[in-house]
Parts: structure tokens; sequence; C-alpha cells
């Protein structure tokens, strides 16, 4: 065989939403117990109306040709006139600090390849989004987890995170609101994390992909004009969620123009440019998008408040209620000596109940073996109170022992 695999790819683990799914294949639904989806982060309605009107015109603008790597200008600036409304009017940004990426994934591997180097290293929390860590991976960067404690709301400590950089370590990479802990960092802890990179000289990088659910104030205050945030932030976005297009592939990445002309030079090689349609449609319409976004956000922490409230006695939310958002909650499951995958795999096969086991977010790591991830976004209220019947009855139909 000649296809020989990469050192990169065979390090890297298989994407992991479709072995969940498979095992799922295996529940023999019934109409009284139908198989009940809370694994992956998707929207659970198509975009407004507006929207998808406005998709459909944009195709008729002749946009079928390149636009420049770093996307539309209009996006870009239609993004900073948003980002100012949730991070405060004066933030020091411009559309030159913007770049549009084909979804945020592929902002993330633009910022990886940017910045590091085969043998370098990035601090990611553990447990970690594994498309982070399989991005990385692949790259020959090493991922050096920073462990989040669950009796800390799963938030990283940013001492130890200082006593992980090394002379080869490029960058800090956070999720928050977080995938899968559902963890909000607080203002005040990724400015911490922001001093630990500029004093190091390496890069913060914070997806942000969910900030828009955040209900309680601005996600932080880095790119306050008294900053330098320009130094070593990299903030990545999605388009995906809050505007419910996954599939038209829209992301983008805000840094210096110093350091977004080497991300062109990337994208120029991954993307050449991302899809024109969804980006010239969304561009004039963000301002009227913004009570569809606020509402989604509040019926995000209702359900979040929900599936708290029912799940049963013995399965705990691992972030405490202040600081829990976005679209996933992170549950302690109550099997004694039995590891998330275990567990996730009886869920899906026999209960009907399809989550993500807190194995996919780590490398084998033995805390992080009691938690699965539940998504809240793409469920109604009967769904959720359906789950968490399901969860009880497995207490004692999976004939296992119980922690007391
Ligand atoms: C933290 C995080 N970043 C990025 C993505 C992917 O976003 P996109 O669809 O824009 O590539 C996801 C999707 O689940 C996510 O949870």
């Amino acid at each position: 065989m000649s296809l020989r695999p990469s050192k990169g790819i065979s390090a890297t683990i298989p994407p992991p939403i479709p072995t969940a799914y498979k095992w799922a294949t295996e529940y023999k639904p019934t109409d009284e117990r139908p198989l009940l989806d809370m694994s992956q982060g998707v929207p659970r309605n198509p975009p407004e109306e507006l929207l998808q009107d406005a998709i459909t015109e944009a195709t008729k603008q002749g946009a079928w040709g390149y636009c420049p790597a770093e996307g539309e200008l209009v996006l870009r600036e239609a993004l900073v006139e948003e980002i100012k409304l949730a991070y405060a009017p004066e933030v020091d940004l411009t559309a030159e600090d913007v770049a549009i990426t084909v979804g945020c994934n592929m902002a993330f591997v633009a910022a990886a390849m940017a910045l590091a180097d085969n043998g370098d290293e990035i601090i990611l929390p553990l447990p970690w989004y594994f498309n982070h860590q399989m991005t990385l991976t692949m790259l020959g960067i090493k991922p050096v987890p920073l462990k989040a404690r669950a009796e800390d709301g799963f938030l990283p400590s940013p001492e130890k995170c200082k006593a992980l950089i090394t002379p080869r370590t490029k960058a800090i990479a956070l999720v928050s609101p977080n995938n899968p802990t559902g963890a909000i960092y607080p203002p005040s802890l990724l400015a911490e994390f922001s001093a630990i990179a500029r004093d190091a000289k390496i890069a913060l990088i914070i997806d942000e992909t969910y900030h828009d659910f955040i209900t309680t104030g601005a996600p932080h205050h880095l790119f306050s004009a008294s900053s330098d945030w320009r130094s070593h932030l990299v903030h990545l976005y999605s388009f995906s969620k809050s505007y419910r297009i996954p599939g038209h592939r829209v992301g983008a990445l805000i840094a210096a123009p110093s350091f977004i002309t080497h991300v062109n030079t990337v994208l120029d090689c991954l993307q050449i440019c991302a899809p024109r349609v969804p980006q010239l449609a969304l561009a004039p319409l963000l301002p009227a998008l913004r009570p569809s976004i606020r509402d989604m956000a509040v019926q995000l922490q209702h359900r979040h408040v929900f599936f708290r409230e029912f799940l049963p006695e013995r399965w705990t939310v691992g972030t405490p209620e202040e600081t829990a958002g976005g679209y996933y909650a992170f549950v302690r499951h109550p099997f004694k000596g039995k590891t998330s995958e275990e567990v996730a795999k009886r869920l899906a096969t026999e209960s009907g109940v399809i989550c993500l086991p807190g194995d996919f977010f780590c490398e084998k790591d033995v805390d992080i073996q009691k938690w699965l991830r539940f998504s809240v976004a793409n469920v109604d209220e009967e769904k959720v109170l359906a789950v968490c019947k399901r969860l009880e009855e497995a207490e004692t139909a999976f004939g296992w022992e119980l922690d007391v």
C-alpha cells in the first residue's frame, strides 16, 4: 500500500461523534421510547427566514468567484460592530483585525499553523475540545494538558498554566463558554491568562464560538483600547451556532493585522476564501438578527437550569449555575468504577440516550472518566425530561454498583 498515513494523522483520534452515533444504531427505538440525542452541539432550528431569504438572494448576485482570503470587507466591518456591542462600544477594533474563515475550526487550524512548528507546544485546558487536540496532534504540535478540576467548576488555574510554559510553548488555547464543560470563564480569569501570555511572549487563543449565549454581560475586556491585546490575543468566532448556519461554514479570526497577514497565507492554501454567499447574506443583517440570538441565549440559559433541576439526584452538573452556559452541560455519572465510555455506550445502546463520554475530551484521565457531555442546545424540555427519566432508570437497569 503506497498510501501510508503520516505520523500526525496516525497519532490522531478518529472523529468521536460518529462513534457515539454508531453505538446508537444498536438501540431499537419505539414510539414510546424514541432515540434521544443530546450528543452533538448543533442548532435546533433552521436559520431565521430573513437570513434564509437573503442567502437565496445572494446566490443570484454573481458571487461565484473568489473573494480575498480574509473575506468580504462588508462582513468584517459588520462583525466589528457586533463585537463592539457585545464587549464594549469603545473597544479598539477595526475590520483590518478580522479574517473570515471556513468556520471556527478552520480559524483554529490557521492560528495553530501560523504560530507553531512541528515539536512546539500549545497549552490546552483538560478536558479539551477534541478538534483542538486533533488539529495540534496532526500538525505535530504537542497539546500540553492543563487540568481543570471539577472542584474548581472546571475553570483552569493560571498559576498551574504558568508552570507549564517552556521555551517551546507558542500559545495557550482556551474555549469560553467551554466545550465540553459549559464553564464560562469570568473576565477576571481571562485577564489573568492574557497577562501570562503577554509576559511570556506567547499567544492567547480564545475560541469564543458560544460567546453570544452569555447573558451576564461582556465576555471579557481584553479588546479595550488601554490593553495591548494585539501583541498576543487571537480571538476565534463561529457564525454556525448564533446564526444557525453550521453547514454554510463561516467563522472568524481576530488578531493584529501583522498576524492576519500570516493567517491569510495559511487560508490562501487551505480555503482560498470562505463561502461568499453566506458572507454577503449575513453582512447587512447582523443588527436585524440580534433579537433572535438574544432569544436563543435566554432559552439556552433556561434549558441549562431546567436540565439541572430535573437531573436525578445521583447525577450532578460540574459547573456551578452562575458560571454555566453555552451549549453544554458536563455531568458526573453515579456508576462506581465505570468509565465514561462504558456508561455512554450503554446509555446509547440500551437506554436510547446519546451523549458523549468525557473520555473523548482527554487523554486517559481517571477523573474525567466520571463525566459525560450533554448538549442542551438541540432538545426541547419534553426531551430533557425524558432523558432525565431514562438516566434514573439506568441506575437500576444497568445493575452496576452506584457511588455512595
Ligand atoms: C468550541 C468550538 N469551536 C469550534 C466549533 C466548530 O465551529 P464551526 O462550525 O464554526 O467550525 C465548535 C463546534 O462544536 C466548538 O464547540
